[in-house]
Parts: C-alpha cells; sequence; structure tokens
C-alpha cells in the first residue's frame, strides 16, 4: 500500500479543517462494568437513509476508546444553543462527567441525557481504523429532535446561526 503524504502541518491542517463548521454532539454508551461513558464529538455525520446509518470518530487514545470498541449501543446528543458548558463538561479529561446530570435509559441501557435539540440511538455495525482515529458507524434504532437553536462548532470556537434575513 502505498504511505500517504505526511507533509501537510498538522497545525495548518486543523486550522484549515476547522473552516467546517459543525454542530456539537455528546456521544454516550456504557463501559463493559456498567459505568455511563461520553465525549464531546463534532466528527458526527449522517451517511445512509436505508438503512439508517450515522458515523462519528474516536480518538485512539481516548479514555473512552475501550468501552466503545466494546459496547453495542451508543447515543449521539446533538446539542442545543444553550448547551455549551454541557459540552465543555464533556470535553474535559478529569471530571466525571455524568455527576448530577439527571440520565435516561435507553436502548441496551445507554445513558440518553435530557433536554438536547436531538438524539439518535444506534448499534455499532462496523468500526474501522483510520489513522488516529476509529470511526464507528451505527445503525439508528431510534431518534427524536425538538425545535431547538443548534450549538456550532467553527474555527476551534463555539458560534451560533445567524438567523435568516428576510425580505419585508
Ligand atoms: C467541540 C469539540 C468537538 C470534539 N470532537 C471530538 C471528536 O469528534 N472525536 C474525539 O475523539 N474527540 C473530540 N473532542 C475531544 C473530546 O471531547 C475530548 O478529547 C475528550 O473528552 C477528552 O477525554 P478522553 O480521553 O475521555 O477522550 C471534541 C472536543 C470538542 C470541544
Amino acid at each position: 500500500m502505498t504511505a500517504l503524504s505526511s507533509s501537510i502541518d498538522s497545525n495548518r491542517l486543523r486550522r484549515v479543517l476547522g473552516s467546517f463548521a459543525t454542530g456539537v454532539t455528546i456521544v454516550t454508551t456504557r463501559s463493559a462494568g456498567g459505568r455511563p461513558v461520553g465525549l464531546t464529538a463534532n466528527s458526527f455525520s449522517s451517511v445512509s437513509l436505508s438503512p439508517p446509518l450515522v458515523l462519528w470518530s474516536l480518538r485512539r487514545d481516548s479514555s473512552a476508546m475501550e468501552s466503545f470498541v466494546t459496547a453495542r449501543h451508543w447515543a449521539v446528543h446533538v446539542l442545543s444553543a444553550e448547551q455549551q458548558s454541557l459540552s465543555d463538561r464533556f470535553a474535559r479529561r478529569s471530571e466525571d462527567r455524568f455527576a448530577e446530570l439527571e440520565i435516561g435509559h435507553g436502548e441496551g441501557g445507554v445513558p440518553l441525557l435530557s433536554d438536547c435539540a436531538a438524539v439518535l440511538q444506534c448499534c455499532t455495525v462496523a468500526q474501522h481504523l483510520a489513522g488516529d482515529h476509529v470511526i464507528f458507524i451505527g445503525e439508528v434504532l431510534a431518534c427524536e429532535h425538538r425545535e431547538a437553536q443548534p450549538l456550532v462548532f467553527h474555527a476551534g470556537r463555539y458560534a451560533q446561526l445567524a438567523p435568516t434575513l428576510c425580505e419585508a
């Protein structure tokens, strides 16, 4: 196999990729021992409507890797503009991220967070090692959403959607 070019500076690449605005999600699962696990992720993307498939990717050295590799079920929570502090909490290392949160129980006991813009409960159909990340592809088993302004991430910062300008 031909080696991929490594001539691209990773800081530059990070800045370039940051120009692609995304939503922000928290992906949750349970460890083999039953502990709730979750992290902030903006690598989420839709893949297919029929069958219903989505994907996201996880850093290989993430503390959550073992849990997601062994878990059958996980849930993607699309965050609303009011949930920036929840995003920060699930992106920090040392904290008990679920402390004092009201947790629901989804497919396979997956922890569900409240008041999100959307929730997709999934089961893993494929895992692909890709560079320093693992891509998880999941089939959507259940999903729901509500009218809410999304939390946006762009150029390494949170952002909000600008209101559409309507002609009078
Ligand atoms: C907006 C945002 C998006 C992120 N997206 C991802 C992602 O898609 N995949 C990932 O592995 N980490 C992502 N992270 C970083 C993880 O949230 C963070 O590294 C992790 O929670 C740190 O602890 P860990 O060792 O448990 O992964 C993101 C962080 C932020 C703030």
